[in-house]
């Protein structure tokens, strides 16, 4: 698909343990991997957390590309992390709110957001534009 743009997995790992260096998981916490792909920042979750002893965050993975979904779902079958093909640009409103974000958007337009848990934080809005790397964590400034 137009877009993809796979993460290599010493960059994924960099982003995550920015993420969650200040603001690590725990228990109940979860996670949004937009446009997941084959789940490169998936693994890097899974070995950030069980490098550094954490709890893995519930996960909802969402793909537009049945092929690369379908990498990511067999790639991380073992792990607590939902995988939907759907369009993270359209209604999202049913998955609730997430502590953390993680991805690299491919370019779309400027339009729409993602809030995380506590909306009061400076880095808890994500705005849908661009197209560079991007994390969010509900309490910490990456
Ligand atoms: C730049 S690639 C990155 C993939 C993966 N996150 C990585 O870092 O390797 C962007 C991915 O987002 C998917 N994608 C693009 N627009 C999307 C949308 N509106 N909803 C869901 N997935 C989307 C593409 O199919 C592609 O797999």
């Amino acid at each position: 698909m137009k877009g993809h743009v796979p993460t290599p997995d010493d960059l994924a790992d960099h982003i995550v343990e920015k993420l969650f260096r200040e603001n690590p998981p725990a228990a109940g916490e979860t996670i949004l991997y937009p446009g997941c792909g084959k789940g490169p920042f998936i693994a890097a979750v899974e070995r950030y957390c069980n490098t550094n002893g954490h709890p893995i965050p519930e996960g909802v993975a969402i793909e537009l590309d049945p092929e690369h979904l379908t990498a990511a779902r067999e790639r991380h079958a073992d792990l607590p992390v939902e995988f939907q093909e759907r369009d993270f640009l359209g209604d999202v409103a049913d998955l609730g709110e997430f502590e953390y974000i993680v991805g690299n958007p491919r370019m779309f337009p400027s339009k729409g957001s993602m809030k995380t848990r506590n909306s009061g934080t400076s880095s808890s809005s994500i705005p849908l534009s661009g197209d560079s790397t991007s994390t969010s964590s509900s309490s910490n400034s990456p």
